[in-house]
């Protein structure tokens, strides 16, 4: 699974998620792979609506419906047609309690989740107690940078397959095919990948390249 992080970028926000959403849609279309697009609460319904892959939120609340104010719940998003969610990402930390409650909302709700980790250590002990879809892992330091993850710390990849239980993503710095590629040979199963989609100057042809010819 590769999933495409929209963050909170102008490039992915509004009118422009949904252009590139329907680039990711044809490149998942045309190779064949899922592809998964994260985006802004309040550009799900838009994006959900305009596109056939799946709208993943990047973040949920702890909260579900009732009488809570100015929360993102599972069930809004759900209605909005998400069908997953980024949990704890490096840019949106929860606390033990937090992440808890909204692993037991989403999962109640029959969302997707994906937990995000910062190193292999988090991601077991992550991975033990929610039994996850996906584990992520992201170092902090790599994340919006120009080195990758496969470059800089292929053996996070390859101690994250080996230790971690549920299937395992990586991100941080991917920019191009070869990223990828060591990663899935470090025994990755997917990724996660902003910047270099986001702020590509042509998303569609950059987001194709990368997954190409992969095995
Ligand atoms: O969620 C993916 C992300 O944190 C990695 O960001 O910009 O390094 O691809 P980037």
């Amino acid at each position: 699974m590769y999933i495409i992080n929209f963050k909170a970028y102008p490039e992915s926000t509004g009118k422009k998620a949904v252009l590139l959403a329907k680039a990711c849609e044809r490149v998942s279309i045309e190779l064949k792979k899922t592809i998964v697009v994260a985006v802004q609460a309040t550009d799900i319904a838009t994006v959900a609506k305009a596109v056939s892959i799946p709208v993943f939120s990047q973040h949920i609340d702890q909260y579900g419906a009732g009488a809570h104010t100015g929360y993102v719940s599972a069930n809004a998003i759900i209605a909005a047609g998400a069908k997953g969610t980024l949990l704890n990402h490096s840019e949106r930390r929860l606390s033990k309690k937090e992440l808890k409650a909204s692993v037991l909302e989403a999962r109640a709700t029959g969302l997707k989740v994906v937990i995000c980790a910062k190193n292999t250590r988090e991601g077991v002990k992550l991975s033990k107690k929610y039994e996850p879809n996906y584990i992520a892992v992201e170092p902090p330091e790599l994340i919006g940078g120009d080195v990758s993850v496969s470059t800089a710390t292929p053996d996070l990849i390859s101690k994250s397959a080996q230790k971690i239980h549920s299937a395992v993503l990586v991100g941080a710095g991917i920019k191009n095919h070869d990223d990828v590629r060591i990663a899935h040979k470090l025994g990755a199963q997917g990724i996660l990948v902003a910047s270099s989609i986001v702020k590509a100057k042509d998303p569609y042809n950059t987001l194709k390249e990368m997954l190409s010819n992969l095995s």
